[in-house]
């Protein structure tokens, strides 16, 4: 089940400002920097013990994130669990009544395939699930 946490996700208008905070104030250092154009986002993950920060900044405003920016402003967007395979995960998920934006994985930062959950079935919070076996 999902018994782990990978990464808290924030969402920024600006990574230069999070980065500024994030690595010249808080000490983290920048794991993985990398753009996914498919989604709209460039993506920043700062390494905070076994988990990570992940800051999300729109490369479109029409982007998921940049619609989120725009309806709630900069602050935490979704919570990640780490899971073996979330075929599986997702499967159990629905089974459970729990609704689904990803109905199949993605391929998500850092080449880990990842799904999510929708918020409407779980209080509002965003619920990401990212495979990363062992
Ligand atoms: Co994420």
């Amino acid at each position: 089940m999902f018994t782990a946490l990978d990464h808290i996700g924030i969402a920024t208008q600006s990574l230069d400002e999070s980065l500024a905070l994030y690595t010249g104030v808080f000490g983290q250092e920048i794991e993985l920097r990398e753009t996914l154009e498919s989604q709209g986002v460039e993506v920043v993950l700062l390494r905070c013990g076994e988990e990570s920060i992940e800051l999300l900044a729109p490369t479109r405003a029409d982007s998921p994130v940049g619609k989120f920016l725009a309806e709630r402003g900069p602050g935490l967007h979704h919570v990640a669990y780490r899971v073996d395979d979330v075929q599986a995960a997702l499967n159990s998920a629905r089974a459970a009544g729990i609704e689904l934006v990803d109905l199949v994985p993605r391929i998500g930062a850092g080449g880990h395939r990842v799904a999510f959950l929708h918020p409407r079935s779980t209080g509002r919070a965003l619920i990401e699930l990212v495979e990363k076996p062992g």
